[in-house]
């Protein structure tokens, strides 16, 4: 038989876009780090090392509350550990039903849905909304769970530049009347900690009959006086916003994602969305976790917004006095700008070394040229321990100003 010539197949897997082997090679990989204990007031256990946390999303620093671990005790005690089924079929508890009525109670809303991630609630409600001539638009720096809804989907995906409403208005004035059109944004950007525009949004949505879904996973229990979220922050009518999603994995230390909307869209969700129906329901321990979680915000709220507030407050104050540059947060989440992805990264590494437990991002994460060093802050954070990390942090950063950087693919 011929032999046919052809050149071989690229590589399987597809190599990945950066360089991840160069980075070990030069000791500036810090990702999966592993944690061995969680310990009180911000600080983790990590290789036998006392570090302090400046990358988790606990901002309400729930996590380990006796109450709730023994809430999720409790659960797997009744119903044991596994589901056995989707929502749909054997895996409904009481449990999973009080805490889509508490959830939709928060949020003003008829009804919501809890999905096992925010993740698979974001594609799946997305990816089941929109059909063929349909068109979804986004922010460029929303959530990946959002344009990832938007491709599954067979609708038409339009991106515009961040912030840039503009362009937003340009692209629904393009979009034939007839046509549905979903509008899909974070309230707040979760690098960032920015707030999005979202009465003007709404005002775009009204003018251009276009549906509004808000992702609240950074802005629900922290954000507004009493952390009520973004319809709080912009005193926001609970109706402008046709659609709200957010996670239970952040400030409450659960699992979990969820959708509050109409009762007619819930009903919708739970007989079409297929991240719902095809999927194992969320653990009845997390949902046990989640309600205990919701109960403890609403009884201390105020106590633990003041005191995230002022650890906020504190840390960025200790790293601008340092001389660093932050960008334009209304939360706990802290981007300090770097600039260059490779100081960010050599960074990164040196606060590790410092017992510093943070993170580099880089592009296309954040926009070219932007890397930063992304801090959250809790409400358990001790404010001796905030200023300690924002002047280590301060130091370092100059350091670095002054280094000798490798030169590694994906790092620029
Ligand atoms: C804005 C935003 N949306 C959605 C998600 C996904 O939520 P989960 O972690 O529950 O899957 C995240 C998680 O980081 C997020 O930041």
């Amino acid at each position: 038989m011929n032999q046919i010539k052809s050149s071989p197949p690229p590589p399987f897997p597809p190599d990945t876009v950066w360089d991840v082997a160069g980075g070990k090679a030069a000791g500036i990989y810090t990702w999966f780090k592993e944690i061995s204990e969680e310990l009180d007031n911000g600080w983790v256990l990590s290789d036998n090392n006392r570090m302090l946390m400046l990358g988790g999303y606990s901002y309400l620093g729930l996590n380990k509350r006796p109450e709730i671990n023994q809430a999720a005790i409790g659960a797997i005690q009744t119903f044991g550990t596994g589901m056995s089924g989707s929502r749909f079929l054997a895996g409904t508890t009481e449990l999973h039903s009080q805490l889509e009525k508490k959830i939709a109670e928060l949020h003003n809303k008829e009804g919501a849905i809890v999905y096992t991630s925010g993740y698979l609630a974001n594609v799946s409600t997305i990816a089941c909304l929109l059909r063929k001539n349909d068109f979804i638009i986004c922010d460029k720096t929303n959530h990946a769970s959002m344009i990832d809804g938007g491709r599954y989907s067979n609708a038409k995906l339009m991106r515009y530049p961040h912030n840039d409403l503009t362009r937003l208005q340009k692209i629904l004035a393009s979009i034939p009347d007839s046509s549905r059109k979903l509008v899909v944004i974070d309230a707040i950007f979760s690098m960032s900690g920015e707030a999005a525009d979202i009465p003007q949004i709404i005002a775009l949505c009204k003018k251009y009959n276009a549906y509004l879904m808000v992702d609240e996973c950074h802005s629900i229990f922290v954000l507004g006086k009493t952390g009520g979220g973004i319809a709080e922050y912009f005193n926001i009518k609970p109706d402008d916003i046709d659609i709200t999603m957010a996670t239970l994995s952040k400030s409450i230390p659960a699992a979990g994602g969820y959708i509050a909307s109409s009762e007619k869209m819930i009903n919708y969700l739970r007989h079409e969305s297929r991240g719902f129906i095809y999927s194992i329901a969320l653990s009845a321990a997390m949902a046990a976790t989640a309600l205990r979680g919701l109960e403890i915000f609403e009884s201390e709220r105020q106590t633990l917004l003041e005191r995230l507030n002022d650890n906020t407050e504190i840390f960025k104050k200790t790293l601008r006095s340092s001389g660093i540059q932050l960008g334009d947060s209304v939360t706990s989440i802290i981007p300090i700008l770097v600039g260059d992805p490779m100081k960010a990264a050599v960074a990164a590494k040196i606060c590790h070394e410092h017992d510093l437990y943070i993170h580099a991002v880089f592009p296309p994460v954040v926009p070219v040229g932007k890397a930063i060093l992304r801090a959250s802050i809790t409400a358990s954070h001790k404010k001796e321990d905030l200023i300690m990390a924002g002047k280590t942090i301060g130091a370092i950063l100059t350091e670095v100003e002054k280094m000798e950087l490798p030169n590694i693919s994906g790092y620029n």
